[in-house]
C-alpha cells in the first residue's frame, strides 16, 4: 500500500455522528477478510462499530463512510491498515490455557525427542505459537520446555507470531498484571517471573531465562511468504481458525503441514476441528493432531448397505433422549432424540447423513439486545457451537443438512421482541445460506409454539404445535430465558397433529 498521511489527529473525543451503516460494514467486512482471513458475520457489526469509534475520533473523522473510503483508498498507509487490523482481532488468551496440550508435550513429545536425541538427533525442541496474542501461550510453552529440558544442554526455540502489533508489543515486554498470572502456580511464578516493585507493584515480568527461549514477530497467515525456513516439532494454532471460513482454514493447515517435522504435532483450540483434513492429520485425543507422512487421501467412507439400515418406523429402544432449552446445544454420534419447545425462538437441526451425527440448538434471538456477544442464546455463537459439536463427533461440515423450526408469534406482549420471530427466521436462513448448508425442511412462523423432536442419526424431525395455557406461559418464560419451558407438560392442540419432517 502506498503512503498517504491521515487527516490531522485529534486527541479530543469528537463524536462520531452516525453509526456504521450496512454498506460500510459490508465494505469493511470484505476488506478485513482480504487482509486477515477473518470472516465477520452480521452479528459483529456493532462490535466493529464500537472498536473503530476510537480510531475515527483519533483520525478526526466524523463518519464511518469517510473512514471506509479512507482505508479502501490506494493511498492509505500501512500503519493505518495495521491499526484497522488491530481493532478487529480478538485476543483472548491465558497462561496454561487448555492445559492438556502442555501435559501432552511433557508426556509424549518431549520423551519422543529425547529418544531421537539418544539415536543421534540434535538436542533441540522447536515450537511455534502461531497467533500468540499477548504472549501467555509461548511463555507457557517456554516454562513447560524449561522444566523438562532445563540444564540438560537442550536448545529451546520457540517462534511466537501474531498479526496484531499491539498484542505483540505487550508480549515482547512480558509484563503482566497479577490477575493475568493467577493461572500460574506459585512455584512456577517464583522461578520464571520477577515481582514488580514501586510503580510496577501488582505486576510480574518474565525472567530472561524465559524470554530468551522465545522469538516474537509479526506474521499474517494471509501473507504469501511466511519467512520460516525451519521445521517444527509442534505447532500451536489455537483459537484462531474459528474466525476463518473453511477455505481459509484448509489453506492454512496445508501450509502448516509442510512446516511440521515428520510425525510432529498440531494443536488447535477446543472448539475447532481438523476432521475435514484427516488425510493430512491423524486425530489423537483432545484436539491434538499428528502429521501424517503421506498426503495420500484416505479411502472414502463406505455408505452402509441398505439392508443393514434400521427400519425408520420401528421404535428404538437404543435411542438416547435429551431435552434442550434456550441457549442449549446438543449433538450426538449415537442415535438420540433431542427435544425442545419453541415459541418465537428457533432451532436448527443439523446432521451429516453419512457419518450419522447430528444435533440441535435453541436460539433466543439472532443477536444479544445488550451486546452479550458470545452467549450461546444468540445466533451465530449458537450455530458455531452446534456445527463444532457435530464436527467433533465426526461429522463433516460440507455434508451437513438442515431443518429449521420455530419463530412463532407468541411474544406479542413482550416489547423488545415484537420482530423477534421474523428476525430469527431470517437469521437462520441467511446463516445457512452463507455457510452453504442446504435447508431441506422448515416450519417457521404461525402463532402456536412447536414441540420438536429431532433424531440426530437419520435427520427425522417430529413437529407438533402445542397449545393450552402453555402459550401465554411460554411467551413469558421465553422472555426470561425459559428454563421452565421444557419441564411443563405439553398439551398438543390435536393429538394426531404430528408432522414428520
Ligand atoms: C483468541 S487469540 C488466541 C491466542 C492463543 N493462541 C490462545 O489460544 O490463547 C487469536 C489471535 O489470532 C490472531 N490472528 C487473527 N488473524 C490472524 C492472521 N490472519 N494471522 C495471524 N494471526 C491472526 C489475533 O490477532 C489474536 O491475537
Amino acid at each position: 500500500m502506498k503512503h498517504r498521511s491521515p487527516p490531522p489527529s485529534s486527541d479530543e473525543a469528537s463524536p462520531v455522528d452516525s453509526g456504521l451503516g450496512a454498506a460500510e460494514f459490508e465494505a469493511l467486512r470484505a476488506l478485513i477478510y482480504e487482509l486477515t482471513g477473518i470472516s465477520l458475520n452480521d452479528s459483529k457489526r456493532s462490535l466493529v462499530e464500537a472498536r473503530l469509534a476510537r480510531r475515527l475520533r483519533s483520525l478526526g473523522m466524523a463518519s464511518y463512510a469517510e473512514y471506509c473510503e479512507f482505508v479502501r483508498s490506494d493511498e492509505v498507509d500501512d500503519d493505518e491498515v495495521r491499526e484497522l487490523i488491530n481493532c478487529v482481532t480478538t485476543n483472548k488468551t491465558d497462561f496454561f490455557r487448555e492445559p492438556h496440550h502442555f501435559e501432552f508435550l511433557r508426556s509424549t513429545l518431549f520423551p519422543e525427542l529425547e529418544q531421537r536425541a539418544a539415536r543421534g538427533a540434535p538436542k533441540r525442541v522447536r515450537l511455534w505459537s502461531a497467533a500468540c496474542s499477548s504472549g501467555e501461550e509461548p511463555y507457557t510453552l517456554a516454562m513447560t520446555a524449561l522444566e523438562h529440558f532445563g540444564g540438560k544442554g537442550w536448545q529451546i526455540e520457540i517462534l511466537a507470531t501474531d498479526i496484531d502489533t499491539d498484542v505483540l508489543a505487550r508480549a515482547k515486554a512480558g509484563v503482566y498484571p497479577a490477575e493475568r498470572a493467577e493461572t500460574i502456580p506459585g512455584e512456577r511464578l517464583r522461578r520464571f517471573f520477577l515481582r514488580g516493585k514501586g510503580e510496577w507493584v501488582g505486576h510480574y515480568k518474565v525472567r530472561p531465562e524465559l524470554s530468551q527461549c522465545v522469538t516474537f514477530r509479526r506474521l499474517n497467515f494471509m501473507d504469501a511468504d511466511w519467512g520460516i525456513d525451519t521445521k517444527f516439532d509442534a505447532i500451536f494454532c489455537r483459537n484462531v481458525v474459528i474466525y476463518f471460513d473453511r477455505r481459509t482454514q484448509e489453506a492454512l493447515f496445508r501450509r502448516m503441514h509442510a512446516l511440521l517435522d515428520e510425525r510432529a504435532y498440531l494443536m488447535i483450540g477446543h472448539s475447532e476441528s481438523l476432521s475435514f483434513l484427516s488425510n493430512l492429520f491423524e486425530a489423537l485425543a483432545g484436539t491434538v493432531y499428528r502429521k501424517r507422512n503421506t498426503a495420500a487421501a484416505l479411502p472414502a467412507v463406505a455408505m452402509p448397505s441398505r439392508s443393514t439400515r434400521p427400519d425408520p418406523s420401528a421404535p428404538r429402544a437404543d435411542l438416547k433422549r435429551q431435552t434442550i432449552t434456550i441457549g442449549e446445544v446438543f449433538a450426538s454420534d449415537t442415535p438420540a432424540a433431542v427435544r425442545t419447545v419453541l415459541g418465537s425462538c428457533v432451532s436448527a437441526c443439523l446432521w451429516d447423513p453419512l457419518a450419522k451425527v447430528g444435533g440441535m440448538n435453541h436460539i433466543l434471538l439472532p443477536e444479544a439486545p445488550g451486546g452479550e456477544e458470545h452467549s450461546s442464546r444468540y445466533g451465530v455463537h449458537a450455530m458455531e457451537l452446534l456445527i463444532n459439536a457435530i464436527m467433533h463427533k465426526g461429522g463433516e461440515r460440507r455434508r451437513l443438512r438442515a431443518k429449521i423450526f420455530g419463530a412463532a408469534h407468541v411474544l406479542a406482549q413482550v416489547s423488545y421482541a415484537g420482530s423477534a420471530p421474523q428476525r430469527n427466521a431470517a437469521f437462520l436462513k441467511q446463516f445457512l445460506e452463507r455457510e452453504q448448508i442446504p435447508i431441506v425442511a422448515t416450519r417457521l412462523g404461525g402463532s402456536a409454539p412447536l414441540e420438536v423432536v429431532f433424531h440426530t442419526h437419520d435427520g427425522r424431525a417430529l413437529v407438533r404445535p402445542v397449545g393450552g395455557t402453555l402459550v401465554a406461559d411460554l411467551a413469558r418464560t421465553e422472555h426470561q430465558y425459559g428454563q421452565e419451558i421444557s419441564r411443563k407438560v405439553v398439551k398438543p392442540t390435536d393429538e394426531g397433529d404430528v408432522t414428520l419432517f
